[in-house]
């Protein structure tokens, strides 16, 4: 019994220190176990949003995490818990190996040497790609970037996955496998993507933003049939 929100964002507001007002006045609610696809057109404040969920960017309002507020006390149990992707990978890796970037969050969890390297491999295997461990991240291509990204949170097995456009750059085969990875996981899920068919594959649910606000947020067959307001939120072209 959860007695909890895996997510609960009260009146929520944002500004950037050059005064950009990325986010203005949200409030959202996510159940646990709960896929939701974060859709807007570009600038609406969505990595501006997800960056909240585990403390790196903190706005003025209220924002509990699987029941915890965010604040300095349950930081690292907030990250423990939620698995952040950024948008760009250049932003989540650092270590001087692939090996080392993904069994960081093992490490931190003080998981033994052979768990580290059962959930490296593991890792590794669902994003295709096995035997890329003692690589440079530095010189992998984009795609290949994305996809240790998305290792080094599946590695941590986190009861939430926060995913900035998980299959951006990724090629077809290797956007299919992500999708069928993320849909095996019963964890709760927050998905930015701009692509309407892969969220319909993702999530039950979607949150619309544009401008820094919540211009939807029901069930993702009531939202993509809704033309009208795709189009006035720049989700699709005419
Ligand atoms: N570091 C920053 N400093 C100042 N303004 C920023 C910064 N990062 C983002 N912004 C601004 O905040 C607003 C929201 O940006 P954000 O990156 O959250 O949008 P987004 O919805 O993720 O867009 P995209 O689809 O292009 O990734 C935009 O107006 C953007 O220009
Ligand atoms: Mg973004």
């Amino acid at each position: 019994m959860h007695h909890n929100k895996a997510v609960e964002i009260k009146n929520l507001h944002y500004k950037y220190p050059d005064g950009t007002m990325a986010l203005d006045d949200i409030n959202i609610t996510i159940e646990h176990g709960e896929s939701v696809a974060l859709l807007g057109p570009n600038g609406a404040g969505k990595s501006t949003l997800i960056l909240h969920l585990n403390g790196i960017l903190r706005g003025n309002g209220e924002i509990k995490v699987f029941g915890l507020p965010v604040n300095k006390h349950t930081l690292k149990e907030i990250r423990r818990r939620v698995g952040l992707v950024f948008q760009d990978p250049d932003d989540q890796l650092f270590c001087p190996t692939v090996f080392e970037d993904v069994a960081f969050g093992p490490i931190n969890m003080g998981l033994t040497k052979e768990e580290i390297s059962t959930r490296v491999n593991k890792a590794l295997a669902s994003v295709e790609l096995e035997g890329f461990g003692k690589r440079s991240a530095y010189h992998l291509s984009f795609g290949q970037k994305k996809r240790v990204a998305i290792a080094t949170v599946l590695s941590m097995e986190p009861d939430m996955l926060v995913l900035d456009e998980p299959t951006s750059n990724l090629d077809p085969r290797g956007r299919g496998k992500i999708i069928k990875i993320l849909n095996s996981l019963p964890v709760t899920k927050v998905v930015v993507t701009h692509n309407l068919n892969e969220a319909a594959k993702l999530c039950k649910k979607a949150i619309i933003m544009d401008k820094g606000r919540i211009v939807a947020d029901e069930d993702i067959e009531k939202v993509l049939s809704n033309r009208p307001m795709l189009e006035a939120h720049g989700l699709i072209s005419s």
